[in-house]
This record gives structure tokens, C-alpha cells and sequence, in this order.
């Protein structure tokens, strides 16, 4: 017999369990409570992360670029040919900005004819992948509440033309949503609101789906991993993966030039002497707008979540823990009457670990200018500043048929 829910939620947290308070608990609830780490919930009344000192990190701009581009073409284009980069779409997000009900890539950024968000990364994958004349070994890490669906999709596009053996799905983990009290917030009678845990944990999920093994096999020793709603972004990029392996740093970051100091971009820069990003509501005004003797913002390159790090450092620190997030989300949940409630307005905080800490446990950080017309249409809202609107313009602008 299943344990009644007293048994299993202690003193605060049960506002919204009363229709199953004195009663046996359905089995699927009884397993996501088994599972869940309630640690978590401590965290919401606890401090901000503590940071150390930050200093100003170069990086390697656009003319120099521009100079070496041959010599880090061809770095990068051998590494491609013999299988050493492999690609990491993180598409487990659920996209709440956006407010499509899908998983984004599923998204039709077309006007004129229909051009999926996926559709575009991979068109984006292919120009490299011709060129070099090999497959990248794709990874796409899913979630719980989109995997199915993105697989299917998927298969009913014929990947986009895609080598469907170089594709490999993953599913990240879910950890529960709480109200601003830490009540845990019902999704159906029989289930926790839960929701993914961010894309801090592509790693781990990676080698507990056993992926290791397929990096083993083809040979695999660099990871470029990507967000899916930059549809503009070059993916295994040959002058990005050459000019860091030539760095002889142990991951790179692409990064734009901010358009103003107080742009809402994280900025790479050093942290007690490591690579770290500093978040633009961490930046002092001092230090936003710092400039060298030649006026460049001392923390004017963003990041654009587009990373490259070395596999063989990757697992020297999967078992390291990184900081949690505590996000202010929009959750859907049963109210206290048992009532499904769409909010409109954020009212839950999600637990999240967020790729951008990984930075500071690497050695080194190539930060690698790209031109942000050319590279960055990211899709965050539906309108405005980095939506479907702008990305769409951008699209267009770089000959891109929509
Ligand atoms: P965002 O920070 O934009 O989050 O993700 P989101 O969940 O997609 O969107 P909002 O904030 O709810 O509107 C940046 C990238 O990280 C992935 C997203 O899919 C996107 O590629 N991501 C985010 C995951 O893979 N898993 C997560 O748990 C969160």
C-alpha cells in the first residue's frame, strides 16, 4: 500500500494537497515524491550566489579573425573531417517567453513558406558538414514534457536531410516547481508540477543516457554546444573550433559585442583569475562602463551560448556541483480548489543549474568575437526585442529565405 501524503510532505508545502490529504497516494506521485530532493526548497529563502572578484578578459576580435581565418579553417575543417568535434543541441527549455505550447525548434519562423527553428540549425550544421565532406555526430538533448514529440518531428521530416545515425537523443532530468512559499504546485491530482532542471546538466544527462560510449567510438574530443533559438548561430564552426584548438585553451565562447554597456547580456570575464560570466545585473556601473585607452567596454563582449569545451576536461568535472538558480517561471497548477490555473504572470520559482557556470570550472576560455548581424537572431519572445519579428528580419538580411 502507497504511504498517504502526510507521511511524505512534512509540515509546510501542502497548500495545494488538500483533495489528497488522508488518502492513498496515486502510484505516479508516489514515485516523483520518492525521487525529489528536498534541499531544494531550502534555497528559496537562502542568499544569492556568493561571487568572487572579477576582471576584464580579451578576446579574440573580429580583424584578427579575419587575418588567421585560412590557417583556423583548415585547424578546425581536419578536426570536422575526423569526427573530433560532435554538436550539442540543448532543447529541453519549455520556452515561456515564447508562449508556443511545443517544443520551440517545432517552431515556424517562415512567413512565406514554413522554415522550422530546427530545420534552420540543421541547415546551418549541413554548411559545415558539406564542406568538410563528414557527418557531425549530433546530440539533442530533450525533456520530459518535449522529448516524444521532438523526436517525432524529427522523423517525420527526415531530419532535414540529416544523417538520422549521426543523431542521438537525450532527456534531462525535472525537479519540482514551488510556490513563493515553497509549496509544491500539483500539475494533475496525480502529478508535482515539475519542470526541467535547466540546461546546467547536459552533461551528466549525456553520460547517464550512455552517450560516453558513442563519443568513445567515433572519436569524438570536442563538444560545441548550442541553444536552439539562435537561428543565425554557425554550428561546429571550423574557424571557431580551429582557433581555439590553436589557443590551446580548453573551451571557447562565442561573444558578441554588446550594443550599449547595459545591454541584458552575461559578459566573459575572469573570476579570481578563471573564466567566468559575469550577469548584467551582477555588473557595477563602474565596471559596465569601463573602457581600455582605445574606448572598448572592458566587459563589452556577451555571450551567446554558443560554447566549445574539451571532452577530456568535461569529465574531470562532471561530479562537480554547480550553483542552483532559483527562476521566477509561469507554472500551471491545480489551486487550492482543485481549479487548473494557466497564470499569466510568472508565480512559481523552477530550480535550474545553467551551462554558463561550467565556464568557471574550465582552465581557460577562448572568448571569440562573431559579428552579431551575421550570428546572433536569437527567438525569445513572440515580439519586440529578440523575437520571432527580429529574427525574422535577421534571417532575411543575411539572404535567408523566408
Ligand atoms: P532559456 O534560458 O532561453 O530558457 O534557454 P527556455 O526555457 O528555453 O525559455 P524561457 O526562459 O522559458 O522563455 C536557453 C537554452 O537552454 C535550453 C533551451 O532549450 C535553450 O536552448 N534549456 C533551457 C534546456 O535545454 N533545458 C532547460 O532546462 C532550460
Amino acid at each position: 500500500m502507497n504511504p498517504t501524503i502526510e507521511q511524505k510532505i512534512k509540515g509546510t508545502n501542502q497548500k495545494y494537497l488538500g483533495n489528497l490529504l488522508g488518502k492513498e497516494l496515486p502510484a505516479k506521485l508516489n514515485q516523483q515524491l520518492e525521487n525529489m530532493d528536498w534541499t531544494y526548497l531550502d534555497l528559496i529563502h537562502e542568499n544569492a550566489q556568493q561571487r568572487g572578484s572579477f576582471a576584464p578578459l580579451g578576446a579574440m576580435e573580429l580583424s584578427e579573425i579575419e587575418e588567421r581565418r585560412e590557417e583556423f579553417k583548415q585547424i578546425g575543417l581536419d578536426a570536422v573531417k575526423s569526427t573530433k568535434v560532435g554538436a550539442i543541441l540543448l532543447a529541453g527549455g519549455q520556452g515561456t517567453r515564447l508562449g508556443f505550447d511545443k517544443a520551440k525548434g517545432m517552431f515556424n519562423i517562415g512567413v512565406n513558406k514554413e522554415l522550422y527553428i530546427f530545420e534552420q540549425l540543421i541547415a546551418n550544421l549541413k554548411k559545415v558538414t558539406e564542406e568538410a565532406g563528414a557527418w557531425v555526430p549530433l546530440y539533442i538533448m530533450t525533456s520530459e514534457k518535449n522529448d516524444v514529440q521532438t523526436r517525432v518531428f524529427f522523423a517525420e521530416h527526415a531530419f532535414f536531410g540529416y544523417d538520422p545515425a549521426y543523431v542521438k537523443f537525450f532527456v534531462q532530468e525535472m525537479v519540482p516547481a514551488v510556490d513563493y512559499e515553497g509549496n509544491v504546485l500539483m500539475e494533475a491530482e496525480d502529478s508535482l508540477a515539475m519542470s526541467p532542471n535547466g540546461n546546467g546538466g547536459w552533461f551528466k544527462s549525456m553520460l547517464k543516457a550512455g552517450l560516453d560510449q558513442d563519443l568513445k567510438e567515433k572519436g569524438v574530443e570536442w563538444l560545441n554546444v548550442f541553444a536552439v533559438d539562435n537561428v543565425l548561430q554557425q554550428i561546429a564552426d571550423p574557424v571557431f573550433v580551429g582557433a581555439t584548438i590553436q589557443s590551446g585553451c580548453v573551451s571557447g565562447a562565442k561573444v558578441v559585442r554588446k550594443v550599449e554597456p547595459y545591454e541584458r547580456v552575461g559578459a566573459l570575464c575572469l573570476e579570481d583569475g578563471k573564466p567566468s560570466i559575469v550577469e548584467y545585473y551582477e555588473l557595477t556601473p563602474e565596471m559596465a562602463e569601463a573602457t581600455d585607452n582605445k574606448g572598448t567596454l572592458l566587459y563589452g563582449f556577451g555571450v551567446i551560448l554558443n560554447y566549445l569545451f574539451r571532452l577530456d576536461k568535461l569529465m574531470e568535472i562532471v561530479n562537480t556541483s554547480l550553483p542552483l538558480h532559483i527562476v521566477e517561471k509561469k507554472v500551471p497548477y491545480l489551486n487550492e480548489n482543485g481549479e487548473f490555473i494557466r497564470p499569466t504572470e510568472p508565480n512559481a520559482y523552477k530550480f535550474e543549474t545553467l551551462i554558463l557556470d561550467m565556464i568557471y570550472m574550465m582552465d581557460d576560455c577562448l572568448s571569440f568575437e562573431v559579428d552579431r548581424s551575421k550570428e546572433f537572431a536569437p527567438v525569445k519572445n513572440a515580439t519586440g526585442v529578440d523575437s520571432v519579428e527580429s529574427a525574422r528580419e535577421l534571417l532575411t538580411q543575411n539572404g535567408i529565405e523566408i
